[in-house]
This record gives structure tokens, sequence and C-alpha cells, in this order.
């Protein structure tokens, strides 16, 4: 059966398939979270399944893991590799210095984690993920012990910022992260000024387990367009 994807599925879906086929035998991987990371993922469950390609992931997310499962792919422990090879994901923004905004998915923090021992941190985007300056279209993520979330909003606050904890989608109560924690959506209106500077700032606050940002982690973009094709910054 013909499938009819959105042009941003079919920009998804190209960025996907490209690093699935730069994954070489014997690779050890962190598997992102997301629909981008979903699609490089299911490209590599193939390869896995049609070639007999030797490969081990870590997975970034409850979901990531049965997704890989489902395809097939082996899965090991950050307790049975000591580094990976490569690890792709998808982000919400890209500067152009190749820092991002990841987090939509509530991942952030093992996302961070698997990017930070891969030898290569493949970022899987579309056009429009890509920006001039972080935090003009996402709020940061920030994930947050439960009964730290009302000082650590009341100090974003009070450093100009916009958050608001993020509520399922039935707004029945907060999203609940893999760790069992929460996440605060930071907007800072007009952008990130200092990126590392806020960084150091949301790390250091008692009850955040992590945020969102992403500084000097990406060492590839792959912008995936509608027509297939995928152009590659590094
Ligand atoms: C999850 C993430 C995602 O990778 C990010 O939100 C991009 O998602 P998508 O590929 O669905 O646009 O950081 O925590």
């Amino acid at each position: 059966m013909q499938e009819t994807l959105s042009a941003a599925d079919r920009a998804k879906k190209a960025a996907g398939e490209k690093v699935a086929a730069m994954v070489e035998p014997g690779m050890r991987l962190g598997l992102g979270t997301g629909s981008t990371a979903a699609w490089a993922i299911r490209a590599l469950g193939r390869r896995v399944r049609e070639e007999g390609l030797r490969v081990v992931g870590v997975p970034t997310s409850y979901a990531a893991e049965q997704l890989a499962r489902a395809e097939g792919i082996p899965l090991v422990t950050l307790a049975d590799v000591e580094a990976l090879d490569l690890a792709f994901d998808g982000a919400d923004e890209v500067s152009p210095e190749l820092n991002l905004i990841k987090g939509r998915g509530a991942a952030h923090t093992r996302e961070k984690v698997v990017a930070s021992l891969a030898r290569r941190f493949v970022v899987l985007v579309d056009e429009s993920k890509l920006v001039d300056r972080l935090g003009t279209r996402w709020p940061v993520p920030i994930e947050v012990l439960p009964m730290a979330a009302e000082p650590v909003l009341r100090q974003l606050r009070r450093m100009g910022a916009e958050p608001v904890l993020r509520m399922g989608k039935c707004k029945d109560g907060p999203v609940v992260t893999d760790q069992g924690f929460w996440v605060i959506d930071a907007r800072f209106p007009g952008g990130i000024d200092d990126p590392h500077a806020l960084a150091v700032t949301l790390s250091t606050m008692p009850g955040v387990l992590d945020h969102g940002l992403f500084l000097g982690l990406a060492t590839d973009v792959l912008v995936g367009q509608a027509d297939g094709q995928v152009r590659h910054i590094r």
C-alpha cells in the first residue's frame, strides 16, 4: 500500500533513513526519542533484519526501547558499553553553532547522557527546526523533582522567564517522565542571550535533574527535505 505522508514527515523520514545508512557493522548506537528518531530506528531495524547488520543500541526512553525491541535491534545498557560510536536523535531547535533545544518528548535527561557518551552525535531535523537564536520558537524543558516544581517556577519567573508546568494531553495532571519527575517549559521572551550561562544556572537549581539545552554535543546535523534530499551540516 502506498504511504501518504505529509511534507514534514517525508523530511523526517529522509533524515532518519540517512543516518541509518551511515551505521556500520559492530557499532554501539544511541537510539533517540521522538517522531524523527523513530524513522531512524525503523530504518535501522530493516537493516538488522534484512542485511543481518550487527549493532547494539542504548535507548533514550521507554518509547525508544519499545520501538527498538519491536524492530529487532539488540539492546544494551550503559553498564555494558563504555562509549558509543554514534548516537542519533531529533531536536526542537538547532542554532548555527549546532547548539540545541531538546525535550518535547520529555526524554532530554536520558538523551543527554547518551549523546555525551557518543563519538558522533547526529541530529535529525527538518528545515523548520533551524533557528538563528535558541529559544525563539520553543521553551526550554526542565526536568524537575515534583516537590521542587514551585520553587523552580518562582526562580525562573524572577529571571524574566515565562515558565509553565507541562500538563498531560487530558490536562488531568502533570506529564511524568520516565524517571518519575515533572517537566517545566520555560519560555525566554526574545530568545536566549547566553545559552552557556543559562545552562549553568539551570543545572545548579536545587531539584532540577536536567534541562533541554544541548551545547557543544552535536557533531553532525542532517536536515531532511520533503523531496527526500538530506543536507549534511557539520
Ligand atoms: C524528545 C526530543 C525529541 O527528539 C525532539 O522533541 C524532536 O522530536 P520530533 O522528532 O518528534 O520533532 O527531544 O525528548
